[in-house]
């Protein structure tokens, strides 16, 4: 057994833990088997474009939806940038004044200008959303609304259907990644958003929920914009990766695919505990809310600005504890304001055991001492 000096405490990837992958390499196996030998050339050979259709339907009953406006791709991250290539140049994409940065970035490579909005412990500021919405007339708003990366943030259900109001009202799409939906870890389940015919557009993945390195995601449109979507699809990448598409369709049909999401709560609901104690008894105040599920949480460190960032984090490297700053994540509009205030990091937790996670935090905040930053 390592002692506490030799451990060094990783708060940075955002993976799933490794036990987790382990159990599932039998399953895979298995699963992979079963599904090539049940639909043969059919996943060995060109089509599909928009998904492998057991799996759309499946994905389409689970929401209540028609499964032709379903698109399954190769990850979420996939079928969100298909969507954005989708929008007209320079779109103006409303975002959470946090968010997934690989998202922001990738927006932007389209051209596409993302615009902050201030987030709530329940949700992005209203007020600010419906201004922004009135000056800027965006052409989408792209939001995580359960257990939000990077804040770990979960919105209300009102708060939800305020935004889903504006943007319906205003023409504009709202897109809510749902990733982290299954995922929640207090005993409390989640509140599904309800999709009609005008939408929201939804996109998931099945990435944190069986594994990454499957690579499936989806998005559901509304029908009227199949046609524009399907054809961005069809010329980027012609079909997805369909053995992959049909084990998981098996997977899910099987019963398995529920189980395992049962397991993976109650293997993360420890580390999300030891998360919330060790960041309440080390820095009170300092969280952006309870975390009761997904994969992150964020932590503002004041007293350590621009110019110490560097000093700090390599000191809390040298303490046995790795950290990052969390800029990317932030919208470019804000970041100039959110810096004034400190280090903004975000804390990666599932594939950290809980004593992990306690020790890490503690060496934070003995950093922080040396850095003269209060709890
Ligand atoms: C909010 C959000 N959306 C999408 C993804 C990416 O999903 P995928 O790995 O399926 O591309 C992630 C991964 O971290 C995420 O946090």
């Amino acid at each position: 057994m390592e002692n506490n000096e030799n451990r060094s405490v990783n708060f940075l990837r955002g993976v799933p833990a490794q036990e987790a992958l382990e159990k599932l390499v039998p399953a895979i196996a298995k699963g992979y088997e079963t599904a090539v030998l049940k639909y043969g050339t059919d996943v060995l050979q060109y089509g599909h474009f928009t998904g492998f259709m057991p799996l759309r339907e499946l994905i389409g009953s689970r929401h209540g939806v028609d499964p032709g406006r379903v698109v399954a791709g190769n990850g979420g991250l996939e079928v969100i940038s298909l969507f954005f290539k989708s929008l007209p140049r320079q779109s103006l994409i409303l975002v959470e004044a946090a968010s997934y940065d690989r998202v922001l970035i990738d927006a932007m490579r389209y051209g596409h200008v993302p615009v902050g909005v201030a987030l709530t412990s329940s949700g992005v500021a209203l007020d600010r959303f419906e201004e922004l919405v009135k000056k800027f007339r965006p052409k989408a708003f792209y939001g995580i609304p359960f257990h939000q990366n990077p804040t770990g943030i979960t919105y209300s259900r009102d708060n939800r259907k305020e935004v889903e109001r504006i943007c319906r009202e205003n023409d504009m799409f709202c897109i809510w990644d749902v990733c982290y939906e299954n995922l929640r870890y207090d005993g409390n389940t989640n509140d599904t958003v309800d999709i009609s015919e005008w939408g929201p557009v939804v996109t998931s993945s099945f990435t944190k929920t069986i594994t990454p390195g499957t690579k499936c995601g989806y998005i559901i449109v509304p029908k009227k914009y199949v046609a524009a979507l399907s054809q961005v699809v069809a010329n980027t990448r012609i079909n997805p990766n369909l053995p992959t598409q049909a084990f998981i369709a098996d997977f899910i049909q099987s019963g398995h695919f529920d189980d395992y999401l049962k397991y993976l709560c109650a293997l993360y609901r420890p580390r999300m505990a030891a998360l919330n104690h060790a960041l309440n008894a080390n820095f009170p105040g300092g969280l952006s809310c309870v975390v009761t599920g997904g994969f992150f949480a964020t932590l503002t460190l004041p007293n350590v600005l621009r110019e110490n960032e560097t000093d700090f984090i390599e000191a809390a490297q040298k303490n046995g504890v790795s950290i990052a700053s969390a800029w990317d994540a932030v919208a470019p509009d804000l970041r100039d304001d959110l810096q004034k205030k400190g280090l903004y990091i975000r804390l990666t937790f599932p594939a950290c055991k809980p004593e992990n996670i306690e020790l890490g935090i503690s060496r934070l905040k003995e950093t922080a001492k040396l850095f003269n930053i209060k709890g």
